[in-house]
């Protein structure tokens, strides 16, 4: 009995690394949705073009995205992970995500990629928007000064120079970008289950998600008898 699990919330909460942690632990596919719409600024860099451009939506349209089995993001067929973790990817990325003909796009795809049970997603729409009927839905939290701590360390271990205060600032911004946008901004739904992850670690947040998931897996096999 498979169940599909959203996890939703703000940037830098760690909800990729659980995902993936949790994904192998069930046995399950994890989709990072948030490297779809990285991809999309990605695009937008290599044809100049602008977060609103019609050309843009045209590109993202024509485009085909799916995930290898590292759970790397392939644009139409080449792997562009390690392009799309940048500064400045991070903030246009965020802008990008306002343009509701991309959300569309991206929304129609990943529902089509998670049409069965035994998926992961994580974003900031999917207990809202893209999987409503999840069984588990999680908003992952954790404060701006956990977020940033973390991100400053992704940033040092990849070797880019960059300060507290800037990393900061910016998630503050985009944190900002995410939760006020008019199309599908960042919300808690009601039936979340809410982490805050701010003092856990890896294994105790996915050790959490994790006993949410089998309580209702053991649910559902119970009714099932
Ligand atoms: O890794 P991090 O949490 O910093 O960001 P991400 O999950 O890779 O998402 C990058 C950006 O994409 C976010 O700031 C959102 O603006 C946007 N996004 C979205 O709008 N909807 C999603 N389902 C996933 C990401």
């Amino acid at each position: 009995m498979k169940i599909n699990i959203a996890i939703d919330g703000p940037s830098a909460s760690g909800k990729s690394t659980i995902a993936k942690a949790l994904a192998k632990r069930l046995n399950y596919t994890h989709i990072d949705t948030g490297s779809m719409y990285r991809a999309c600024a990605y695009l937008a860099l290599k044809h100049d073009l602008r977060p609103n451009d019609e050309e843009l939506v045209d590109y993202v349209n024509k485009s085909q995205f799916e995930f290898n089995e590292n759970g790397h993001i392939l644009l139409n067929g080449k792997d562009i992970d390690s392009k799309i973790r940048s500064k400045h990817i991070d903030l246009l990325t965020s802008t990008i995500a306002q343009n509701q003909a991309i959300r569309s796009t991206l929304v129609r795809i990943q529902q089509q990629m998670a049409h069965t049970k035994g998926y992961i997603l994580d974003g900031r729409d999917i207990g809202s928007v893209v999987l409503k009927d999840a069984e588990l839905k999680v908003f992952q939290t954790a404060s701006i000064e956990s977020r940033a701590k973390r991100r400053l360390t992704e940033y040092q271990v990849k070797g880019i120079d960059v300060d507290y205060q800037t990393i900061y600032d910016e998630i503050k911004l985009r944190d900002l970008q995410d939760r006020s946008r008019e199309h599908s901004p960042l919300t808690q739904t009601e039936d979340a289950h809410v982490l805050d992850t701010s003092d856990l670690t890896i294994e105790q947040s996915v050790d959490q998600v994790y006993r949410w998931a089998m309580e209702l897996i053991e649910e559902r096999r119970d009714t099932n008898d």
